[in-house]
């Protein structure tokens, strides 16, 4: 009996041991292909998705009317001199802490207390912006498809299309195209239609910025837009300009942090950080440059606020000549300025369900989709919560969620330990004032803009 049963269990044993290998070996190639899909196949392509992700509707529809609104020159002066002062140092201290903690916020912000549990918190942000973000792509692929057709000209076509049911269908084609890059994946689907997309946009941009400045009567545009007025600048103006730096760049402990998660330790992320601001910076003021000079040319006004470029801009076409050329123009470039960023939002909800709950990518793009195509249709027919969630989401959200990553970093995981992390594999190397400005200088801005704003309400 003894002998007979005895080969048994050895049987079931070996045939388990390698039915388990088998089952585990699959598993980690499975994950590691997947792992290895989840990196920039080039700095290039990482720098591209970078810019990709700070170049949105911050740059091309907020900016010029802000700039509009608040002083022109004046504005853009602070701008340019905070960005330096603080785009730098965010941007390479939410891509020190993605790639030496390897994950979003959620795995990122788990060096500090409770961190995991604020590190959802960015997540949520960027959700809720692209929410509002696909609300506006929608209008933006209506209005390219009504500049071919001709009926943008027509006076109200902003408030035949905004908040209206018709502009549902629009917002789930918006999802959807934002979809099928993410699911096609990291290196495949974002870095490949980055690099497509942003070299033509700025192209593009440049061609409408010297049809702009050539128009007759447009120098008092650009004499509005780039001759600072001190007696403009105001505590208003430096707020505005400054919470406008975090959002453009995409500054709130989302995006960047998954985006340099999937930068390799020997890469770099200093020069890194001086291109993507210079890039973000020149379209946003290349952008001032199309929209200004043509708006003063035709004898309008630029501070019209958020409707600048939906209502001001088409009047502006349609006193051109060949005007509906420029408009297809315009409204394509902001097809690819929106769509870049839709991808690296999307990008930060795909990384968290596969981070945290281990999903398949395709499931995790998938729900993603759905979530955002059921807000996002929401906000579309709801104008007062569409306002509240874009004032909630892009002003104080963002400058939260990058302040939490800031103290994540140079506070519990160590400043000194990131410059080194920092300067590995960079090109340029950061000194001690990195840490000082990281530190201290950051956060602290951080918190006087979130007191200023809750205390005396910006927008
Ligand atoms: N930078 C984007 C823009 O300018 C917005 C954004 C903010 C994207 C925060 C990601 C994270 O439109």
């Amino acid at each position: 009996m003894g002998e007979i049963t005895r080969p048994m269990p050895q049987f079931t044993s070996i045939f388990s041991w390698s039915l388990i290998r088998h089952i585990y070996t699959v598993r980690t190639t499975r994950e590691e292909m997947e792992r290895e899909e989840q990196r920039w196949a080039s700095t290039a392509g990482f720098l591209a998705a970078c810019v990709g992700s700070a170049v949105g509707l911050g740059n091309i529809w907020m900016f010029p009317y802000r700039a509009g609104k608040y002083g022109g020159g004046a504005f853009l002066a602070i701008y340019i001199f905070l960005l330096f002062i603080v785009g730098v140092t965010g941007l390479t201290m939410e891509w020190t802490l993605g790639r030496s903690r390897g994950g979003g916020p959620i795995k990122s912000f788990a060096v500090m207390p409770f961190g995991k549990y604020l590190g959802v918190l960015p997540t949520v942000t960027m959700f809720l912006i692209l929410s509002f973000y696909s609300v506006v792509f929608a209008w933006i692929l209506r209005f390219f498809v009504g500049s071919i057709s001709g009926e943008i000209f027509r006076e109200s076509f902003l408030n035949d299309i905004a908040f209206q049911p018709q502009s549902l269908i629009f917002c789930i084609i918006a999802i959807s195209i934002t979809t099928l890059i993410v699911m096609a994946g990291v290196k495949r689907g974002i870095e490949r239609a980055n690099l497509v997309m942003m070299p033509l946009l700025f192209v593009l941009l440049i061609i409408l910025a010297i049809k702009s400045v050539t128009l007759p009567g447009a120098y008092r545009g650009v004499e509005f837009y780039l001759m600072p007025d001190l007696s403009e600048m105001n505590a208003t103006t430096w707020l505005m300009a400054l919470s406008q730096v975090f959002f453009s760049l995409s500054l709130a402990g989302g995006t960047m942090v998954v985006y340099g998660s999937y930068q390799s330790k020997n890469r770099d992320l200093t020069l890194s950080s001086v291109a993507t601001s210079l890039s973000d910076t020149a379209v946003a003021i290349i952008a001032g440059l199309v929209v200004i000079p043509a708006v003063f040319a035709f004898g309008m006004e630029p501070g019209e606020g958020p409707e600048l470029i939906f209502v001001t801009l088409p009047k502006v076409f349609a006193s051109m000549r060949f005007g509906w050329i420029f408009a297809i123009l315009f409204f394509f470039t902001l097809i690819l300025a929106t769509l870049s960023t839709a991808i690296s939002l999307l990008e930060v909800c795909v990384n968290a369900l596969c981070e945290h709950l281990k999903w398949r990518r395709k499931k995790a793009t998938f729900l993603s989709a759905l979530l955002t195509m059921a807000s996002g249709s929401f906000l579309s027919v709801n104008e007062n919560f569409f306002e509240f969630i874009v004032d909630l989401s892009s002003i104080y959200l963002v400058i939260l969620g990058a302040l939490m990553a800031s103290i994540a970093l140079m506070w519990f995981y160590g400043s000194k330990r990131a410059r080194d992390e920092l300067n590995r594999g960079g090109r340029i190397k950061f000194g001690r004032w990195w840490e000082v400005m990281g530190k201290y200088v950051y956060p602290a801005v951080l918190i006087v803009i979130l007191l200023a704003a809750a205390l005396f309400g910006i927008g």
